[in-house]
């Protein structure tokens, strides 16, 4: 199935990240929120992302202007009878995802692809609301959207092949690379990225080392083009300490991430996007 016309539900971190990507390839994108403030900090990232392409050089400043027009931000659902795909990027909550998907549900065609870019919960569960689950499939993109390449699709267990395909062809269509993933809790990326975070931890613990040199160590090493603390500040500190929760319970201990995430959380501390985290940031 071709997309012609794509939305997307949630204006936050990767929301906004995901519309920008969809607009540069050429495609209407709605981009929806339940909150104005989030929807006007959503485009002014998305004009962000573009200004920095004009100063590369990568486009020109109409054709930035032609793309930016291509997203519109709205608090409704007009214009979503001609959607073809549906992307939901809400709070990682399994009830709210469920609720939303069913809403939108109603207000798509039968025949319009739903995804959900869920970190870690299950699609089979995400999609357990909705009146033709076979349409829901994963399409998981990575932050900062705008960058990676990566998208996981994943199946859940009432996906269709179609769903799948269609999913797989949208992503690669808007210059995406789409890995084929079972369903599976972390799914492939955050499984391996989780793991190495509670390690790295446990390595501050038992080496009396700081974020800071750990991340020095870690890009100075090459292995990495940012350190672990300064991703887990962009990621969200609540995004990762959900996901790894997650993790834990699938898993076991070796996910545990030993409180160290928790604490900062507590005091309002959730990453680059509160100011705060492992790091300070201003502006
Ligand atoms: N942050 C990351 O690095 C990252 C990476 C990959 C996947 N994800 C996943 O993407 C999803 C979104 O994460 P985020 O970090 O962008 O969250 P976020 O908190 O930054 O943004 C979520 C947005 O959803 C909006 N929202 C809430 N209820 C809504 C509704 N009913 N309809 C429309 N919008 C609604 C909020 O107002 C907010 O703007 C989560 O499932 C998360 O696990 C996050």
């Amino acid at each position: 199935m071709y997309v012609f016309k794509a939305a997307v539900l949630g204006a936050g971190t990767m929301g906004a990240e995901i519309a920008q990507v969809i607009s540069l390839s050429g495609l209407p994108v709605v981009l929806k929120d339940v909150d104005q403030a989030q929807l006007d900090r959503g485009m002014a990232h998305i004009r962000d992302i573009y200004a920095r392409r004009v100063q590369r050089g990568r486009i020109s400043e109409r054709e930035a202007e032609d793309r930016i027009a291509l997203v519109t931000p709205q608090t409704d659902y007009r214009g979503f009878a001609d959607v073809d795909l549906v992307l939901e990027a809400v709070p990682e909550k399994l009830a709210l995802k469920q609720a939303v998907l069913a809403e939108v549900e109603g207000q798509v065609a039968k025949t319009a692809l739903l995804a959900t870019n869920t970190s870690a919960l299950p699609v089979t569960e995400v999609g357990a609301k909705l009146q033709k689950p076979q349409r829901l499939v994963g399409m998981h993109f990575f932050f900062p959207a705008s960058v990676m390449k990566l998208v996981e699709v994943i199946a859940g267990e009432q996906t269709d092949e179609e769903s799948v395909d269609s999913a797989v062809e949208f992503v690669e269509g808007i210059r995406r690379i789409a890995v084929r993933v079972r369903e599976c809790p972390g799914f492939l990326v955050n499984r391996v990225l989780m793991a190495g975070l509670a390690e790295v931890f446990r390595a501050e613990r038992d080496l009396g080392l700081g974020p800071k040199e750990i991340d020095a160590l870690i890009a100075a090493s090459g292995l990495a083009p940012m350190g672990p603390y300064a991703l887990a500040d962009a990621l969200g500190l609540d995004i990762a300490q959900e996901v790894s929760e997650t993790l834990k319970e699938a898993y076991g201990e070796r996910f545990d991430l030993g409180g160290r995430i928790s604490g900062l959380i507590a005091d309002g501390k959730r990453g680059a996007k509160s100011g705060e985290g492992f790091y300070t940031y201003t502006g």
